[in-house]
């Protein structure tokens, strides 16, 4: 699937070019050495969980370290379960202590991927996702154009972090790590619907701190 993009990253830099946002500053994130593989272990020894799913596994690297009962979700490669995580919803019926999302990259995806992940996260659980922080604007672009890519996923926690009964926040490591928990926001974001449909990159650069509510590696295991 990652091989042979070129053609269509080729037509969608052309699309970019005539209707995609214009902004060229880069953020520096000086990111911390820990990632994603770190806190997932450490959120499952720290809580004794018990049951974890992973959306988007592709080489397993993540996924065939995790020793306790597992799941992985991917239509291509990896994991356990052959399908996209639209299909792997419809059929669960099971609940998960740790949630890691990591499979299509876009606004809509993660959305409804988050929205599927809480009706089956036990009550003391934790979503993860990965690629939250793109640090330029090709990284973030939709249809995408390189191989090296984090999507708009960053949109979804904007908009997650709106809602009064989940808590949110992004670790500073590992192209940016969403938390996600089932408890009283304590830090509301005030955006209304129709701001949300406005986000561009720009507005994240300017204001991705307060937006993602950003946290080091040290305070996001307290957290967890
Ligand atoms: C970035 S890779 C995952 C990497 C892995 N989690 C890790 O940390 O090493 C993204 C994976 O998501 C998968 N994917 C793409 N669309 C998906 C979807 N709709 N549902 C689930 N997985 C999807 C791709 O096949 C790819 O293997």
């Amino acid at each position: 699937m990652e091989s042979n993009r070129k053609v269509e990253f080729f037509f969608n830099k052309i699309y970019h070019l005539f209707f995609g946002e214009k902004f060229f500053q880069k953020i520096n994130f000086k990111f911390d050495k820990r990632n994603r593989l770190d806190l997932i272990k450490y959120a499952i020894k720290k809580n004794d969980y018990k049951v974890y799913l992973e959306i988007g596994c592709h080489l397993d690297y993540i996924f065939n370290e995790v020793k306790i009962d597992k799941i992985g979700v991917d239509p291509i490669s990896g994991g356990n379960f052959r399908g996209t995580s639209d299909q792997f919803f419809k059929k669960n019926q099971r609940k998960f202590d740790c949630i890691f999302i990591d499979g299509l990259h876009t606004y809509q995806q993660v959305k409804k991927d988050i929205l599927n992940s809480l009706k089956f996260l036990n009550e003391n659980g934790i979503i993860i996702l990965h690629d939250c922080l793109p640090s330029c604007i090709s990284h973030q672009r939709v249809p995408r154009t390189r191989y090296k890519w984090n999507g708009d996923v960053w949109k979804a926690i904007v908009e997650i972090r709106t809602k009064e009964d989940l808590d949110t926040y992004t670790i500073l490591a590992d192209q940016g790590l969403g938390i996600i928990k089932k408890k009283k926001n304590t830090c509301i974001l005030d955006l209304t619907k129709k701001d949300l449909r406005k986000l561009n990159f720009k507005y994240y650069y300017n204001n991705y701190q307060k937006i993602m509510r950003t946290i080091t590696f040290d305070e996001g295991l307290r957290l967890i």
